[in-house]
């Protein structure tokens, strides 16, 4: 059986705050088109999920046409879940019309999936097992792929997820939302070692936590007041976020064989965060593979491979149901 479902697979993402739609043959990126709210929310500092769903009404039309061509794809491929309700059921809505109208097979895809199966875009399926450790404004996951489509949790957080503390912390030292790249282009010009923030709960390898670190951050910077270096305290909460997220895969992988280390979501757009992942794995003697940049925030793309690979398979959505939180398909979850 070939992983790929032969043919173009039209992927649309409506889950958070990008209106995204791809086309994509076999893995191959073809076309790639992101609208991005990321303006209109930062006047509110977080996502308002109302104007979420309407800022996709009208986003998508245009962007669909931008990603299509003029072409009608093979098969069409929707995130129906996990995400904001109303901004999901409009992604969704459109999917299943233009798989009506056109008569091509519809297939709903998990979010997260769409992200752990984004290495695969241009690029041969890298050594089974991987370790892939999923990082994203809402998620902060480690999962062992066994095969596409057959997962186990090792890891999850307990709170925030890391995204969501670079978020939060960007805001406290008063860069725009969301803030997790403007921390990093700030953090570049910080003194290292300069401030010290916690590393969370080093004692339990299957938790992440990142609530105390922003606790941390809001007293930092209360205390230093106006003598504040922002950039220092920056590179102080990038280097405990990294060393977190690093400790838990190197504890991970002194009991696993996974051959491959894999690093996708928002998050992974971060060099410093690549540099320590891809280290941790050499240093155990396992291959890495990063999302592209481009292909680490939410995009269309990701989510017409992980359909493509389940198409695949046979399988086919008929009338899609829309849920805010879902576990990943074939993932067994932590014992
Ligand atoms: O995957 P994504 O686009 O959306 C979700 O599914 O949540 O991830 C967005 C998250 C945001 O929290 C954003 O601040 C973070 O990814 N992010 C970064 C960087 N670029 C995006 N965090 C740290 N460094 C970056 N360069
Ligand atoms: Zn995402």
């Amino acid at each position: 059986m070939s992983l790929w479902f032969e043919g173009s697979v039209l992927g649309m993402d409506t889950s958070c705050d990008e209106t995204a739609a791809a086309v994509v043959r076999k893995g191959k990126v073809l076309t790639n088109v992101v609208a991005s709210q990321a303006q209109l929310h930062s006047q509110w500092g977080g996502i308002v999920p109302e104007a979420a769903a309407r800022a996709h009404i009208e986003s998508l039309v245009p962007v669909l046409a931008a990603a299509v061509e003029g072409a009608v794809p093979d098969a069409v491929a929707v995130t129906n879940r996990p995400g904001l309700v109303g901004a999901l059921a409009v992604g969704v809505a459109a999917a299943e019309a233009l798989s009506l109208a056109w008569d091509v097979p519809l297939i709903g895809v998990h979010h997260l999936e769409g992200h752990i199966l984004s290495v695969l875009a241009n690029r041969d399926l890298p050594p089974l097992p991987h370790l892939c450790l999923v990082v994203s404004g809402g998620h902060t996951e480690l999962i062992e792929v066994l095969e596409p489509c057959k997962y186990r949790t090792v890891a999850e957080t307990l709170d925030d997820a890391a995204g969501e503390a670079f978020d939060k912390c960007a805001r406290l030292l008063g860069l725009g939302y969301p803030g997790g790249a403007a921390l990093e282009a700030l953090a570049r010009a910080g003194t290292p070692g300069k401030y010290k923030l916690p590393v969370a709960i080093r004692h339990d390898p299957r938790h992440f936590s990142f609530s105390g670190l922003k606790t941390a951050a809001m007293r930092l910077v209360e205390a230093e007041g106006a003598s504040l270096d922002a950039a220092s305290a920056a590179l102080a909460v990038q280097s405990a976020i990294v060393a977190s997220l690093t400790e838990k895969i190197e504890r991970a992988l002194r009991v696993s064989d996974a051959a491959t280390v894999s690093l996708v979501g928002g998050v992974a757009a971060n060099s410093a965060l690549r540099t320590a992942v891809e280290s941790v794995a050499r240093g155990w003697g396992r291959g890495f593979v990063a999302s592209r940049p481009d292909l680490s925030t939410d995009n269309g793309a990701m989510i017409a491979i992980a359909g493509s690979i389940r198409l695949a398979r046979g399988e086919r959505s008929t009338a899609l149901d829309v849920s805010a939180q879902a576990p990943i398909p074939d993932c067994e979850p932590l014992g």
